[in-house]
């Protein structure tokens, strides 16, 4: 699939002044490979129906009923709500949220802050889910998305106060290329949220995994080379914490799938396919074996 590339200028009030058609991103093969990955058909209608399965009023759907399917990282919200205090948003700032997924956490940050958050993401179905359910939220006035790639954000210069990324850079093979993007649209003494799985000690991994069916759509690097990238984008780092344990906690108890799966009605696996215990378990075998582990950075442009 051919992605448009837009141009986006973001405001203060988070209305979107001019959206210019620039031309078309025509996708290397690896990143084309990557979309089709999250690329799930209907996506929004499956929602809708896991919802109606649970019994949920739609009229009053609220961001934790949405918790299970929209918050695709580790830890879900607690990690997010982590990430919100130690981010210092303030409800004057407008925050970009670069590889979104299908908003949980964008739509969390916002209403937890106050800020204005654009999010934007490489899958067109997963941006079209991620608008049509901040507007059942009724939350699409400082809540917006748009399709793009993290290697070429549609945004000016300076645009944005804060950057916030959860859980994409393992998709990503030219990291320095996205974390320039990113230094590039912030604000000078913008500070620059990551919440990212990195390789460890032992190789290769396991797969499939939630991020990958198989090693092509996989690029970890070891905790040190990430900090090494961040740093040569320009950002000084200003918080740094390694949160493998957490995960390791939190995935403790999948075991081996046997069987057919028993799915929830809402669940990541409306995402990223009926696999999902097969990838949950191997999650749970890198991260105890050290093959994996789960950094939390700030990272901030300096002031010049
Ligand atoms: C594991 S999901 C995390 C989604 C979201 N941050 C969350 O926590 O719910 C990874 C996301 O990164 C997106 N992604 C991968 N490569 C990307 C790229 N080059 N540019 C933008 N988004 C990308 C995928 O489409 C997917 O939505």
């Amino acid at each position: 699939m051919i992605q448009v590339l837009s141009f986006v200028l973001p405001t203060r009030n988070c209305e979107v002044q001019g959206l210019a058609f620039l031309g078309s991103l025509i996708m290397v093969k690896d990143i084309k490979h990557i979309h089709s990955y999250y690329s799930p058909n209907d996506l929004f209608n499956k929602i809708i129906e896991g919802l109606n399965k649970l019994g949920k009023d739609l009229s009053k759907v609220t961001l934790d009923d949405l918790q299970p399917v929209d918050e695709f990282h580790i830890r879900g919200d607690a990690a997010t709500k982590e990430l919100i205090k130690l981010s210092g948003f303030t409800p004057d700032m407008h925050i970009l949220d670069v590889g979104c997924g299908i908003g949980g956490s964008t739509r969390r940050l916002s209403r937890e802050t106050g800020a204005c958050v654009t999010g934007i993401d490489l899958s067109d179905e997963y941006i079209d889910t991620a608008k049509r359910l901040t507007q059942l939220l009724n939350m699409q006035e400082r809540v917006k998305f748009h399709a793009a790639s993290a290697l070429a954000l549609p945004f000016d210069d300076n645009s944005f106060d804060g950057a916030w990324s959860l859980q994409m850079n393992m998709n990503v093979e030219d990291k320095l290329s996205w974390l320039e993007e990113t230094y590039r649209v912030l604000k000078p003494g913008g500070r620059a949220v990551l919440y990212e799985v990195c390789g460890n000690k032992s190789m290769p991994l396991y797969f499939p995994v939630p991020w990958a069916q198989d090693s092509s759509m996989s690029f970890l690097v070891p905790p040190k080379s990430f900090r090494d990238v961040i740093k040569s984008a320009g950002f000084d780092i200003d918080v740094w914490n390694d949160k493998t344990d957490l995960a390791q906690q939190a995935f403790a108890n999948v075991a081996e799938p046997m069987g057919e799966p028993v799915l929830p009605a809402l669940g990541v696996h409306l995402l990223v396919g009926n696999d999902i215990k097969t990838k949950a378990y191997n999650l749970h075998r890198n991260l105890d074996e050290e093959r994996v582990s789960l950094i939390e950075v700030v990272a901030v442009k300096p002031n010049v």
